[in-house]
C-alpha cells in the first residue's frame, strides 16, 4: 500500500512537472502532438548532424525514417481532432477547413520518411541521402507554411 501510494505521488509530481515545462503549459492532445512533432524534429536533427559533420552512418537515417514515418500519415492527423486549439497551440484553424490538404501533407511526410529509410537500407551514399533528406525537410516546410502559425 505504501509503495503504491508513493508511486501515485511520483506520477503526479512528474505529470505536474511535465505540464509546467512542456510547450508553455499545453496539455492533452495538443501536448501529445507537440511531443510527436518534437520527436520528429529530433530525428531530423540527428540525420542533419550525421550528414553535415558526422561519419557516414546509414543506421541514423534508417532509425529516423522509421520514427518519422511512425508519427506521420494517420498517426499525425488523428492528433488533430476538429477544433482542438488551446491558446498554446500553433495549429492554424485552416486545418479543419482544408482537411484533405492537411492529410496530403501528412501522407507526403510519411512517403518522404520511408524514401529516406529505403535509400539508406539500399546502401545509398551521403550525397544521395542528403537529397532524400532535403525532400523530407521540404514536406515539413510545406505543411508548416500552410497550417502552422508561428507564435
Ligand atoms: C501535416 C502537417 C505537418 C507536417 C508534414 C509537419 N508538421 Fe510539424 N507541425 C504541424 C503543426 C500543425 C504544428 C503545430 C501544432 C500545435 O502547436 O498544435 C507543428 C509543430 C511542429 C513543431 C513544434 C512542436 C512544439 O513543441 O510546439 C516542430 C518542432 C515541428 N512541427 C517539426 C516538424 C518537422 C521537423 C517536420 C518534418 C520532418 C514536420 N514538423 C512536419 C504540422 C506539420
Amino acid at each position: 500500500m505504501r509503495l503504491k501510494l508513493a508511486g501515485v505521488c511520483m506520477g503526479l509530481a512528474l505529470a505536474g512537472a511535465g505540464a509546467a515545462f512542456a510547450h508553455g503549459g499545453a496539455t492533452g492532445i495538443v501536448k501529445e502532438r507537440m511531443d510527436a512533432m518534437s520527436e520528429i524534429g529530433d530525428s531530423m536533427k540527428a540525420v542533419g548532424r550525421m550528414l553535415k559533420s558526422g561519419p557516414y552512418d546509414p543506421q541514423v537515417a534508417i532509425a529516423a525514417g522509421n520514427a518519422i514515418a511512425g508519427h506521420a500519415g494517420e498517426a499525425l492527423t488523428e492528433l488533430f481532432p476538429e477544433g482542438s486549439l488551446q491558446p498554446q497551440s500553433e495549429a492554424n484553424p485552416a486545418i479543419w477547413n482544408d482537411w484533405p490538404a492537411f492529410e496530403d501533407h501528412a501522407g507526403d511526410l510519411q512517403s518522404a520518411a520511408l524514401a529516406l529509410k529505403t535509400l539508406a537500407e539500399a546502401g545509398a551514399n551521403k550525397q544521395q541521402l542528403a537529397g532524400a533528406f532535403g525532400d523530407l525537410a521540404g514536406t515539413c516546410k510545406a505543411c508548416h507554411q500552410e497550417f502552422r502559425v508561428k507564435k
